[in-house]
């Protein structure tokens, strides 16, 4: 069973990896609206993998014999100055999803909640992919700057992303 804190904080969070989600579909809105389809469809595995995300905070709330409480998602940005201002906001909001998750961590552990502690370590392995990733792109594409050429090619490497459904949680 749950203790109620951490079934608010761990309900909180559900809420967090799905705005996640909508604030990268915002992203793919913008990139299509643009025409970068690449970079669209590379937003579009994000908006996946977020989702997965949430979910497997869901699943687990339930497998511990929580209630799952959803709550309302708030309006993401929708629009930037230019890709390197969308993925610098990546980097950034990955930046603050790792301090969410590191939270939780600290909290499972003051709790003595070992479960809800090995569920997350998951996560914290994820965080350091997430904010790789996005400080990769961030770089390169401080690099390309205004090489519209260079900024097509990084357009076609972003669209060969494709969603891989990860193993199932830690029990
Ligand atoms: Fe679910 Fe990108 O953190």
């Amino acid at each position: 069973m749950l203790k109620k804190k951490i079934l608010k904080a761990l309900n909180d969070h559900i809420n967090a990896e799905m705005y996640s989600s909508y604030f990268y579909l915002a992203m793919e809105a913008y990139f299509q609206s643009i025409s970068l389809k690449g970079c669209a469809a590379w937003m579009r595995v994000q908006v996946q993998e977020e989702l997965m995300h949430a979910m497997r905070f869901y699943d687990f709330v339930n497998e511990r014999g929580g209630k799952v409480t959803l709550d309302a998602i708030a309006k993401p940005e929708t629009a930037w100055t230019s890709p390197l201002a969308v993925f610098e906001a990546v980097l950034k909001h990955e930046g603050h999803v790792t301090g969410l998750i590191n939270d939780l961590v600290d909290l499972a552990i003051n709790e003595k909640d070992h479960a809800t502690n090995n569920f997350l370590q998951w996560f914290v392995s994820e965080q350091v992919e997430e904010e790789a990733s996005a400080a990769e792109i961030v770089e390169k594409l401080k690099l390309i700057k205004n090489d519209t050429s260079g900024l097509f090619m990084m357009d076609a490497e972003l669209g060969k992303r494709v969603f891989t459904m990860p193993p199932p949680a830690a029990k």
